[in-house]
Protein backbone atom coordinates (compact mmCIF):
# COMPACT_ATOMS: atom_id res chain seq x y z
CA UNK A 1 0.00 0.00 0.00
CA UNK A 2 1.30 3.48 -0.89
CA UNK A 3 1.32 6.37 2.41
CA UNK A 4 -0.33 9.28 1.22
CA UNK A 5 2.87 11.03 1.06
CA UNK A 6 3.97 9.25 -1.60
CA UNK A 7 0.59 9.14 -3.28
CA UNK A 8 0.68 12.71 -3.79
CA UNK A 9 4.27 12.68 -5.03
CA UNK A 10 3.47 10.18 -7.47
CA UNK A 11 0.50 12.47 -8.36
CA UNK A 12 2.45 15.51 -8.16
CA UNK A 13 5.74 13.41 -9.60
CA UNK A 14 7.56 15.47 -12.95
CA UNK A 15 4.95 17.86 -13.48
CA UNK A 16 4.00 19.82 -10.49
CA UNK A 17 5.02 23.26 -10.12
CA UNK A 18 7.79 22.90 -7.42
CA UNK A 19 9.81 21.48 -10.22
CA UNK A 20 9.07 23.65 -13.25
CA UNK A 21 12.63 24.79 -13.23
CA UNK A 22 14.47 21.48 -13.65
CA UNK A 23 14.47 21.57 -17.16
CA UNK A 24 17.14 18.92 -17.88
CA UNK A 25 19.28 15.98 -16.03
CA UNK A 26 21.88 18.24 -15.10
CA UNK A 27 19.77 20.46 -13.08
CA UNK A 28 18.38 17.55 -11.36
CA UNK A 29 22.20 16.81 -10.71
CA UNK A 30 22.66 19.70 -9.40
CA UNK A 31 20.63 19.26 -7.00
CA UNK A 32 21.45 15.75 -5.93
CA UNK A 33 24.86 17.41 -5.33
CA UNK A 34 23.36 20.02 -2.96
CA UNK A 35 20.83 17.80 -0.93
CA UNK A 36 22.68 14.49 -0.45
CA UNK A 37 26.14 14.11 1.76
CA UNK A 38 29.13 14.36 -0.68
CA UNK A 39 30.29 10.70 -0.13
CA UNK A 40 27.09 9.39 -1.66
CA UNK A 41 26.70 12.17 -3.96
CA UNK A 42 30.30 11.00 -5.72
CA UNK A 43 29.49 7.35 -5.00
CA UNK A 44 27.10 7.67 -8.04
CA UNK A 45 28.63 10.43 -9.76
CA UNK A 46 32.19 9.22 -10.29
CA UNK A 47 34.13 6.36 -12.25
CA UNK A 48 37.13 4.30 -12.04
CA UNK A 49 40.89 5.44 -11.70
CA UNK A 50 41.26 8.06 -14.03
CA UNK A 51 37.24 7.97 -15.40
CA UNK A 52 38.41 8.10 -19.27
CA UNK A 53 35.77 5.67 -19.61
CA UNK A 54 33.37 7.16 -17.73
CA UNK A 55 33.94 10.41 -20.05
CA UNK A 56 34.02 8.76 -22.96
CA UNK A 57 30.78 7.49 -22.81
CA UNK A 58 29.32 11.03 -22.42
CA UNK A 59 31.78 12.60 -25.52
CA UNK A 60 31.32 9.53 -27.72
CA UNK A 61 27.82 9.97 -27.79
CA UNK A 62 27.50 13.23 -28.09
CA UNK A 63 29.81 13.60 -31.07
CA UNK A 64 26.73 11.66 -32.87
CA UNK A 65 24.85 14.06 -35.08
CA UNK A 66 20.91 13.67 -36.36
CA UNK A 67 19.78 14.80 -40.20
CA UNK A 68 17.11 17.53 -39.24
CA UNK A 69 14.54 16.79 -41.10
CA UNK A 70 11.49 19.13 -42.72
CA UNK A 71 7.86 18.97 -43.86
CA UNK A 72 7.29 15.65 -42.99
CA UNK A 73 3.54 14.85 -40.71
CA UNK A 74 5.24 13.68 -37.39
CA UNK A 75 1.80 14.35 -35.89
CA UNK A 76 1.59 10.89 -34.96
CA UNK A 77 4.32 10.24 -32.64
CA UNK A 78 4.05 6.96 -30.36
CA UNK A 79 7.28 6.25 -28.17
CA UNK A 80 5.80 3.25 -27.09
CA UNK A 81 7.35 0.11 -27.86
CA UNK A 82 7.79 -3.67 -26.28
CA UNK A 83 11.12 -4.57 -24.02
CA UNK A 84 11.44 -8.67 -23.39
CA UNK A 85 7.87 -8.88 -25.25
CA UNK A 86 6.47 -6.77 -22.70
CA UNK A 87 4.40 -3.23 -23.60
CA UNK A 88 6.69 -0.74 -22.31
CA UNK A 89 5.55 3.61 -22.67
CA UNK A 90 9.25 4.30 -24.11
CA UNK A 91 11.98 2.37 -24.73
CA UNK A 92 14.21 2.80 -21.46
CA UNK A 93 14.79 0.46 -18.11
CA UNK A 94 15.87 1.90 -14.86
CA UNK A 95 19.53 0.29 -14.27
CA UNK A 96 20.15 -1.83 -11.10
CA UNK A 97 22.21 0.69 -8.60
CA UNK A 98 23.59 -0.34 -6.02
CA UNK A 99 22.81 1.81 -2.65
CA UNK A 100 19.82 3.64 -4.01
CA UNK A 101 18.72 3.66 -0.98
CA UNK A 102 21.29 5.92 0.45
CA UNK A 103 20.15 8.73 -1.96
CA UNK A 104 17.16 8.75 -0.66
CA UNK A 105 15.51 7.08 2.28
CA UNK A 106 13.17 3.88 1.15
CA UNK A 107 14.64 4.99 -2.66
CA UNK A 108 14.13 1.64 -4.20
CA UNK A 109 10.67 1.57 -3.76
CA UNK A 110 10.43 4.87 -4.16
CA UNK A 111 12.54 4.51 -8.35
CA UNK A 112 10.25 1.32 -8.78
CA UNK A 113 6.68 3.36 -8.27
CA UNK A 114 8.11 5.94 -10.24
CA UNK A 115 9.27 3.34 -13.22
CA UNK A 116 5.74 1.30 -12.91
CA UNK A 117 3.46 4.28 -12.95
CA UNK A 118 5.49 5.87 -16.36
CA UNK A 119 5.03 2.33 -17.36
CA UNK A 120 9.07 1.32 -17.62
CA UNK A 121 10.63 -1.75 -16.16
CA UNK A 122 12.64 -1.32 -12.51
CA UNK A 123 15.53 -2.84 -12.39
CA UNK A 124 16.72 -3.77 -8.30
CA UNK A 125 20.23 -4.74 -7.53
CA UNK A 126 21.47 -7.03 -5.37
CA UNK A 127 23.12 -4.56 -3.60
CA UNK A 128 20.23 -2.71 -2.66
CA UNK A 129 19.14 -1.45 0.39
CA UNK A 130 15.36 -2.51 0.32
CA UNK A 131 15.33 -5.88 0.15
CA UNK A 132 13.43 -8.07 -2.69
CA UNK A 133 10.63 -8.82 -0.17
CA UNK A 134 9.87 -5.55 0.64
CA UNK A 135 10.66 -3.93 -2.63
CA UNK A 136 7.26 -6.51 -4.14
CA UNK A 137 5.07 -5.88 -0.66
CA UNK A 138 5.44 -2.11 -1.42
CA UNK A 139 4.99 -2.11 -5.43
CA UNK A 140 1.99 -2.73 -7.48
CA UNK A 141 3.44 -4.59 -10.36
CA UNK A 142 6.85 -7.11 -10.93
CA UNK A 143 9.91 -5.40 -11.39
CA UNK A 144 13.41 -7.26 -13.06
CA UNK A 145 15.93 -8.03 -10.49
CA UNK A 146 19.56 -7.78 -11.19
CA UNK A 147 21.75 -10.79 -9.65
CA UNK A 148 25.86 -10.89 -8.46
CA UNK A 149 27.55 -14.33 -8.45
CA UNK A 150 29.48 -14.54 -5.47
CA UNK A 151 31.47 -17.06 -3.83
CA UNK A 152 28.53 -18.49 -1.58
CA UNK A 153 26.41 -20.48 -4.22
CA UNK A 154 24.10 -21.55 -1.43
CA UNK A 155 23.37 -17.91 -0.75
CA UNK A 156 23.22 -17.18 -4.85
CA UNK A 157 20.52 -20.10 -5.30
CA UNK A 158 18.37 -18.78 -2.49
CA UNK A 159 18.81 -15.58 -3.78
CA UNK A 160 17.64 -16.26 -7.28
CA UNK A 161 14.75 -18.33 -5.70
CA UNK A 162 13.16 -15.92 -3.36
CA UNK A 163 12.99 -13.51 -6.71
CA UNK A 164 11.21 -16.60 -8.22
CA UNK A 165 8.91 -16.34 -4.84
CA UNK A 166 9.04 -12.54 -5.63
CA UNK A 167 7.30 -12.89 -9.17
CA UNK A 168 10.37 -10.87 -10.27
CA UNK A 169 9.61 -10.20 -14.09
CA UNK A 170 13.29 -10.69 -15.39
CA UNK A 171 16.81 -11.61 -13.78
CA UNK A 172 19.49 -9.47 -15.20
CA UNK A 173 22.80 -11.12 -14.74
CA UNK A 174 26.05 -9.38 -14.60
CA UNK A 175 28.90 -10.54 -15.51
CA UNK A 176 31.58 -7.58 -15.56
CA UNK A 177 32.05 -7.37 -12.03
CA UNK A 178 34.47 -10.51 -10.96
CA UNK A 179 37.18 -8.08 -10.52
CA UNK A 180 36.30 -4.34 -8.97
CA UNK A 181 37.38 -1.16 -10.33
CA UNK A 182 38.63 0.94 -8.06
CA UNK A 183 36.65 4.47 -7.56
CA UNK A 184 39.60 7.48 -6.13
CA UNK A 185 36.98 9.13 -4.74
CA UNK A 186 35.37 6.21 -2.41
CA UNK A 187 38.13 5.70 -1.21
CA UNK A 188 39.05 9.84 -0.11
CA UNK A 189 35.77 10.02 0.96
CA UNK A 190 35.52 7.00 3.51
CA UNK A 191 32.89 5.09 1.42
CA UNK A 192 33.75 2.05 2.65
CA UNK A 193 31.98 -0.44 4.86
CA UNK A 194 32.29 -0.14 7.86
CA UNK A 195 31.87 3.59 7.11
CA UNK A 196 35.16 5.75 7.74
CA UNK A 197 33.78 8.63 10.33
CA UNK A 198 35.73 11.35 9.38
CA UNK A 199 35.20 14.90 11.03
CA UNK A 200 34.68 16.01 7.56
CA UNK A 201 32.14 13.54 6.69
CA UNK A 202 30.02 14.41 9.66
CA UNK A 203 30.00 17.90 9.23
CA UNK A 204 29.00 17.50 5.79
CA UNK A 205 26.18 15.41 7.09
CA UNK A 206 25.24 18.09 9.31
CA UNK A 207 24.93 20.73 6.71
CA UNK A 208 22.16 17.90 4.51
CA UNK A 209 19.69 18.03 7.34
CA UNK A 210 16.63 17.02 5.13
CA UNK A 211 18.45 13.62 4.31
CA UNK A 212 19.39 12.98 7.66
CA UNK A 213 15.85 13.30 9.00
CA UNK A 214 14.77 11.42 5.87
CA UNK A 215 17.14 8.42 6.91
CA UNK A 216 16.35 8.67 10.63
CA UNK A 217 12.38 7.93 9.73
CA UNK A 218 13.71 5.44 7.22
CA UNK A 219 13.32 1.93 8.81
CA UNK A 220 15.51 -0.09 6.50
CA UNK A 221 19.03 -0.87 6.70
CA UNK A 222 21.93 -1.40 4.33
CA UNK A 223 22.18 -4.37 2.19
CA UNK A 224 18.24 -5.66 2.29
CA UNK A 225 19.13 -8.96 0.41
CA UNK A 226 22.24 -10.02 2.62
CA UNK A 227 21.03 -8.97 6.40
CA UNK A 228 19.36 -11.41 7.81
CA UNK A 229 19.75 -13.79 5.32
CA UNK A 230 23.38 -15.13 6.23
CA UNK A 231 24.62 -16.36 9.50
CA UNK A 232 27.05 -14.33 11.68
CA UNK A 233 26.17 -11.12 9.46
CA UNK A 234 23.69 -9.12 10.84
CA UNK A 235 25.87 -6.50 11.21
CA UNK A 236 27.45 -3.87 8.74
CA UNK A 237 31.11 -4.62 9.69
CA UNK A 238 30.33 -8.17 9.03
CA UNK A 239 28.34 -7.95 6.27
CA UNK A 240 30.98 -5.81 4.59
CA UNK A 241 33.58 -8.09 5.59
CA UNK A 242 31.70 -10.95 4.19
CA UNK A 243 30.83 -8.84 1.07
CA UNK A 244 34.73 -8.19 0.78
CA UNK A 245 35.22 -11.94 0.45
CA UNK A 246 32.80 -12.86 -2.14
CA UNK A 247 33.61 -11.76 -5.38
CA UNK A 248 34.45 -14.42 -7.13
CA UNK A 249 37.40 -14.35 -10.03
CA UNK A 250 36.49 -17.93 -11.24
CA UNK A 251 33.53 -16.87 -12.93
CA UNK A 252 33.04 -18.16 -16.25
CA UNK A 253 30.12 -19.37 -18.73
CA UNK A 254 29.55 -22.59 -16.62
CA UNK A 255 28.36 -20.57 -14.08
CA UNK A 256 26.09 -18.83 -16.54
CA UNK A 257 24.82 -22.06 -17.64
CA UNK A 258 23.92 -23.31 -13.67
CA UNK A 259 21.68 -19.63 -13.10
CA UNK A 260 19.74 -20.42 -16.58
CA UNK A 261 19.33 -23.60 -15.05
CA UNK A 262 17.68 -22.65 -11.52
CA UNK A 263 15.92 -19.55 -13.27
CA UNK A 264 13.15 -20.65 -15.72
CA UNK A 265 12.24 -16.53 -16.59
CA UNK A 266 13.89 -14.17 -18.95
CA UNK A 267 17.31 -13.57 -18.60
CA UNK A 268 19.69 -10.96 -19.55
CA UNK A 269 23.16 -10.53 -19.60
CA UNK A 270 24.46 -7.35 -18.76
CA UNK A 271 28.04 -6.36 -19.10
CA UNK A 272 28.70 -7.09 -22.77
CA UNK A 273 31.89 -4.64 -24.26
CA UNK A 274 33.28 -6.94 -27.00
CA UNK A 275 32.34 -9.07 -29.92
CA UNK A 276 34.31 -11.86 -28.71
CA UNK A 277 31.73 -12.43 -26.00
CA UNK A 278 28.87 -12.13 -28.02
CA UNK A 279 28.83 -15.96 -29.70
CA UNK A 280 28.99 -17.16 -25.83
CA UNK A 281 26.51 -14.89 -25.03
CA UNK A 282 23.97 -16.32 -28.03
CA UNK A 283 24.58 -19.82 -26.63
CA UNK A 284 23.79 -19.12 -22.97
CA UNK A 285 19.93 -19.37 -23.45
CA UNK A 286 19.66 -15.44 -21.97
CA UNK A 287 16.96 -13.66 -23.88
CA UNK A 288 18.85 -10.16 -24.33
CA UNK A 289 22.32 -9.06 -23.56
CA UNK A 290 23.09 -4.94 -22.33
CA UNK A 291 26.24 -3.67 -24.31
CA UNK A 292 27.45 -1.40 -20.95
CA UNK A 293 31.06 -0.75 -19.22
CA UNK A 294 29.53 -0.59 -16.13
CA UNK A 295 28.79 3.11 -16.69
CA UNK A 296 32.04 3.78 -16.47
CA UNK A 297 32.68 2.09 -13.02
CA UNK A 298 35.09 -0.80 -13.87
CA UNK A 299 37.71 -1.37 -17.11
CA UNK A 300 38.74 2.21 -17.26
CA UNK A 301 40.48 2.75 -20.82
CA UNK A 302 37.83 0.36 -22.09
CA UNK A 303 35.77 1.65 -25.02
CA UNK A 304 32.86 3.72 -24.79
CA UNK A 305 29.05 1.63 -24.82
CA UNK A 306 28.12 3.48 -28.05
CA UNK A 307 31.32 2.94 -29.53
CA UNK A 308 30.97 -1.06 -28.56
CA UNK A 309 27.45 -1.01 -30.28
CA UNK A 310 27.38 -1.34 -33.96
CA UNK A 311 29.88 -4.37 -33.82
CA UNK A 312 28.16 -5.50 -31.30
CA UNK A 313 24.33 -5.36 -33.14
CA UNK A 314 25.98 -6.81 -36.37
CA UNK A 315 27.57 -9.97 -34.60
CA UNK A 316 24.09 -11.08 -33.16
CA UNK A 317 21.65 -10.11 -35.75
CA UNK A 318 18.59 -11.20 -34.45
CA UNK A 319 19.83 -13.78 -31.58
CA UNK A 320 18.86 -11.87 -28.66
CA UNK A 321 17.07 -8.20 -28.00
CA UNK A 322 19.83 -5.67 -27.76
CA UNK A 323 20.12 -3.21 -24.53
CA UNK A 324 22.37 -0.62 -24.47
CA UNK A 325 23.62 1.72 -21.53
CA UNK A 326 26.34 3.90 -20.83
CA UNK A 327 26.33 7.66 -20.43
CA UNK A 328 22.55 8.35 -21.26
CA UNK A 329 21.62 11.61 -20.26
CA UNK A 330 19.06 12.78 -22.41
CA UNK A 331 16.70 11.52 -25.25
CA UNK A 332 18.87 12.58 -27.85
CA UNK A 333 21.22 10.06 -26.12
CA UNK A 334 18.21 7.35 -26.45
CA UNK A 335 17.57 8.03 -29.88
CA UNK A 336 21.75 8.30 -30.65
CA UNK A 337 21.57 4.36 -29.24
CA UNK A 338 18.07 3.56 -30.98
CA UNK A 339 19.98 4.56 -33.98
CA UNK A 340 22.76 2.67 -34.03
CA UNK A 341 20.69 -1.00 -33.25
CA UNK A 342 19.88 -1.19 -29.52
CA UNK A 343 15.91 -2.04 -28.64
CA UNK A 344 15.85 0.04 -25.25
CA UNK A 345 18.16 1.71 -23.18
CA UNK A 346 19.15 1.56 -19.23
CA UNK A 347 20.07 4.63 -17.13
CA UNK A 348 21.62 4.46 -13.97
CA UNK A 349 22.63 8.15 -13.08
CA UNK A 350 20.06 10.42 -14.89
CA UNK A 351 17.35 8.57 -12.60
CA UNK A 352 19.60 8.63 -9.43
CA UNK A 353 20.32 12.02 -9.50
CA UNK A 354 16.17 12.35 -9.79
CA UNK A 355 15.86 10.36 -6.88
CA UNK A 356 18.55 12.67 -4.79
CA UNK A 357 17.62 15.55 -5.63
CA UNK A 358 13.32 14.86 -5.14
CA UNK A 359 12.73 11.60 -4.16
CA UNK A 360 10.21 9.47 -6.27
CA UNK A 361 8.74 12.64 -8.17
CA UNK A 362 12.58 13.02 -9.51
CA UNK A 363 12.65 9.66 -10.51
CA UNK A 364 9.32 10.76 -12.49
CA UNK A 365 10.68 13.68 -13.77
CA UNK A 366 13.70 12.59 -14.59
CA UNK A 367 11.55 10.12 -17.21
CA UNK A 368 9.65 12.72 -18.15
CA UNK A 369 12.25 14.83 -19.57
CA UNK A 370 13.78 12.01 -21.38
CA UNK A 371 10.51 11.18 -23.04
CA UNK A 372 9.34 14.53 -24.21
CA UNK A 373 13.38 14.71 -25.70
CA UNK A 374 13.13 11.71 -27.04
CA UNK A 375 9.74 12.60 -28.73
CA UNK A 376 10.92 16.14 -29.79
CA UNK A 377 14.32 14.57 -31.20
CA UNK A 378 12.02 12.07 -33.20
CA UNK A 379 9.64 14.73 -34.51
CA UNK A 380 12.81 17.17 -35.89
CA UNK A 381 14.60 13.86 -37.25
CA UNK A 382 10.90 12.64 -39.41
CA UNK A 383 10.21 9.58 -37.43
CA UNK A 384 6.90 8.54 -35.89
CA UNK A 385 7.22 5.08 -33.69
CA UNK A 386 10.24 3.84 -31.98
CA UNK A 387 10.26 0.97 -35.05
CA UNK A 388 11.38 3.42 -37.46
CA UNK A 389 14.34 4.76 -35.61
CA UNK A 390 17.82 3.49 -37.90
CA UNK A 391 21.09 4.87 -38.88
CA UNK A 392 19.19 6.81 -41.29
CA UNK A 393 18.61 9.41 -38.90
CA UNK A 394 21.80 9.94 -38.41
CA UNK A 395 24.03 12.21 -40.28
CA UNK A 396 27.25 9.58 -40.95
C1 LIG B 1 25.98 4.32 -8.14
C2 LIG B 1 25.93 3.17 -9.10
C3 LIG B 1 25.78 1.88 -8.60
C4 LIG B 1 25.67 0.82 -9.49
N1 LIG B 1 25.41 -0.44 -9.00
C5 LIG B 1 25.21 -1.46 -9.86
C6 LIG B 1 24.80 -2.74 -9.38
O1 LIG B 1 24.61 -2.95 -8.19
N2 LIG B 1 24.64 -3.73 -10.30
C7 LIG B 1 24.83 -3.53 -11.64
O2 LIG B 1 24.67 -4.45 -12.44
N3 LIG B 1 25.20 -2.32 -12.11
C8 LIG B 1 25.37 -1.29 -11.27
N4 LIG B 1 25.68 -0.05 -11.75
C9 LIG B 1 25.80 0.16 -13.21
C10 LIG B 1 24.44 0.56 -13.80
O3 LIG B 1 23.53 -0.52 -13.76
C11 LIG B 1 24.56 1.00 -15.26
O4 LIG B 1 25.27 0.03 -16.00
C12 LIG B 1 25.28 2.36 -15.40
O5 LIG B 1 24.88 3.24 -14.38
C13 LIG B 1 24.98 2.98 -16.77
O6 LIG B 1 25.63 4.19 -16.93
P1 LIG B 1 24.96 5.62 -16.61
O7 LIG B 1 25.02 5.79 -15.14
O8 LIG B 1 25.86 6.56 -17.33
O9 LIG B 1 23.55 5.60 -17.14
C14 LIG B 1 25.78 1.04 -10.90
C15 LIG B 1 25.93 2.35 -11.37
C16 LIG B 1 25.99 3.40 -10.50
C17 LIG B 1 26.11 4.80 -11.06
Amino acid sequence: MLDEQTKLQIQEGGRSTFMKHITCIEDLRLRHKRNVPKAFFDYADRGSYAEETLRANRDELQKIKFRQRILVDVSRRDLSTRILGEPAALPLILAPVGLTGMQYSDGEIHACRAAQTEGIPYTLSTMSICSIEDVAANVDKPFWFQLYIMKDRGFIKALVERAIAAKCSALVLTVDLQVIGQRHADIKNGMTVPPEWTISKLFDFATKPAWVAGMLRGKRRPFGNLAGHLKGTDDITALGAWIGTQFDTTLNWKDVEWIRSIWPGKLVLKGILDVEDVNEAAKSGAQALVVSNHGGRQLDGAPSSIEALPEIVDAIGDKMEIMFDGGIRSGQDVMRALALGAKSCMIGRAYIHGLGAFGGPGVAKAIDIIRNELSTTMGLCGVNTIAEIDDHVLAI
